[in-house]
């Protein structure tokens, strides 16, 4: 049974090893990939994914979306991810006839009214897209199973001491959200601190199979959070819960966003005991298994 998703993204270089997932594994249906601006801007965001779209000779859909956040002005991850948002690996220039529109909130739109099944959303950026799409379709939301996103997290930032990058770029777009009223899985900072690639397993990409060997490079110009025990690959491991969700830890909790504190906007604020508690919060993968679920995901492609 395939796991219907549309994937909304702002490659970036660990968007690149979940959207190499997503496109490869034969459990997952990718209806149609939006783009959104986060860890470059959207021209740059979208060029990548057309890029991943090219070198995997993928047919599915990529759509243009949001450029600005809600409220914000847009913020940079180029420190992080290069000046192109994917650095390490020369790619193809993307040729123009790969983008499908311009419009990702239309097509998301579409895609959902036309599903015979509900799909799951999965944003692995700033929720601009997801945001606008409830505000200007709220009848979608019959459509959506749940949404399962990369963003926030139980304990601190990464891009200040409180925020989580995802959240903090557009904490409005977060809000609206959170407020949604539809089944949330939070895959946030809190899984990476408890199993990240070290630098031998990074080492051993390099030789399972030409995709493994892209990442290889770009993970190798990938300036992401590091800790004692090695990389962080955020958005991979929200296609990693969607397949392998029993190897996860999560707990319930009420989830809000903060949007006013001079030192905490774009937390997002965890309550385990609150009454009603919507948000399924994954908080560590099994570090026995991590590794090798990562490879086996990614053995499925080229
Ligand atoms: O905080 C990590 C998140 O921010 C990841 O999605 C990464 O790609 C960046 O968008
Ligand atoms: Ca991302």
């Amino acid at each position: 049974m395939t796991i219907p998703i549309i994937l909304d993204t702002d490659p970036g270089i660990d968007d690149a090893a979940a959207i190499s997932i997503a496109l490869n594994h034969p459990e997952i249906d990718v209806k149609m990939i939006s783009t959104v601006h986060g860890n470059v801007n959207i021209d740059k965001t979208t060029r990548n994914a057309l890029q991943l779209k090219g070198f995997f000779n993928s047919e599915v859909p990529v759509h243009r979306g949001a450029a600005a956040p809600l409220i914000n002005n847009p913020i940079d991850a180029s420190h992080v991810h290069g000046e192109t948002g994917m650095g390490g690996y020369e790619l193809p220039e993307p040729d123009p006839s790969l983008l499908s529109s311009n419009s990702a909130i239309q097509a998301m739109k579409e895609t959902l009214l036309n599903a015979d099944t509900p799909i799951t959303i999965v944003p692995i950026g700033p929720l601009t897209n997801i945001a606008l799409l409830f505000k200007t379709y709220p009848e979608v939301k019959t459509n959506v199973k749940e949404i399962v996103l990369m963003g926030g997290s139980a304990g601190r930032g990464n891009v200040t001491p409180a925020a989580e990058f995802n959240i903090y770029c557009d904490p409005e777009a977060a809000d609206i959200v959170f407020k949604a009223g539809l089944p949330i899985t939070m895959v946030g900072l809190d899984v990476a601190r408890g199993a990240s690639l070290s630098s031998s397993a990074i080492e051993e990409l390099k030789s399972i199979n030409e995709t493994t060997d892209m990442l290889y490079h770009m993970f190798n110009h990938y300036h992401g959070d590091e800790f004692d025990s090695g990389l962080a690959v955020y958005d991979a491991y929200t296609m990693l819960y969607l397949l392998h969700s029993d190897d996860f830890k999560t707990a319930d909790a009420h989830v809000d966003i903060e949007l006013n504190g001079k030192h905490t906007r774009g937390a997002t604020v965890v309550d385990y005991n609150a009454d009603e508690k919507p948000v399924t919060v994954v908080l560590a993968v099994d570090k026995s298994k991590f590794k090798h679920l990562f490879y086996d995901a990614l053995a499925h492609a080229k």
